[in-house]
């Protein structure tokens, strides 16, 4: 099973992904976590210039950058581990390139569908879940850290996104009868979001057993 957690920088999603695997692995089920940009050596460096380059990068090399990551991410953790059987929960995967570049930077969801058709092809979520968090919520815990070069364009660009990823999912939704995507109110506590989490996968992994 392949799991994604998406959301606007700051949502809460490397939290719940720890949460889920430490939960699921109580079942016994074998878990990895990790996340994009990122999961190899070469993925990370890429993710070092995405997020610490001093200089401004064009949106299209964003783009491929965050492509070419995706690739090593793919075929070296993702495929083979989903091969061995593990479940396997990423911090953001494709649809952060379609809501980020496609809605934050503008340059269209369709276009970044197109460009990312084949890992949509060779591995679509089985789920995926966006924490839904308030924009100003958002605010007060950027305020608190030190901020990368996404961070930095902040909340206009983030309210982008996240209307990115909503226009995202009402284009899934509208399309296939049950969608991959569920939405989580990320101004729950941390425990009740994790347990909503967990109760969606549950009913998954019951409807696949029997
Ligand atoms: P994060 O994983 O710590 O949230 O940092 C990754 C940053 O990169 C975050 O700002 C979202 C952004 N991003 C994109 O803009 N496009 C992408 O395809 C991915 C995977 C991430």
């Amino acid at each position: 099973m392949f799991i994604t957690f998406e959301g606007i920088d700051g949502s809460g999603k490397s939290t719940q992904c720890q949460l889920l695997k430490d939960s699921l692995e109580k079942k016994g089920y074998k878990v990895l976590v990790t996340r994009e940009p990122g999961g190899t050596k070469t993925a990370e460096a890429i993710r070092n210039v995405l997020l610490h380059i001093h200089e401004p990068i064009e949106a299209m090399t964003e783009v491929f950058l965050y492509c070419a990551a995706r690739v090593e991410h793919l075929e070296k953790i993702i495929l083979p581990k989903l091969a061995e059987g593990y479940i396997v929960i990423s911090d953001r995967f494709y649809d952060s390139t379609i809501a980020y570049q496609g809605g934050g930077r503008g340059l269209g969801l369709e276009k970044m569908i197109e460009i990312n058709k084949v890992f949509i092809e060779k591995a679509t979520p089985d789920l995926t879940f966006f924490i839904d968090t308030n924009l100003m919520t958002i605010e007060k815990r950027m305020d608190k850290k030190e901020l990368d070069r996404m961070e930095k364009e902040g909340m206009a660009f983030m309210k982008k996104v996240r209307q990115g990823y909503l226009d995202l999912i009402a284009s899934e939704e509208a399309k296939v009868k049950k969608s991959r995507f569920t939405i989580v109110d990320g101004d729950l506590s941390i425990g009740a979001l994790a347990d909503m989490v967990l109760m969606r996968i549950e009913e998954v992994l019951e409807h696949d057993r029997g």
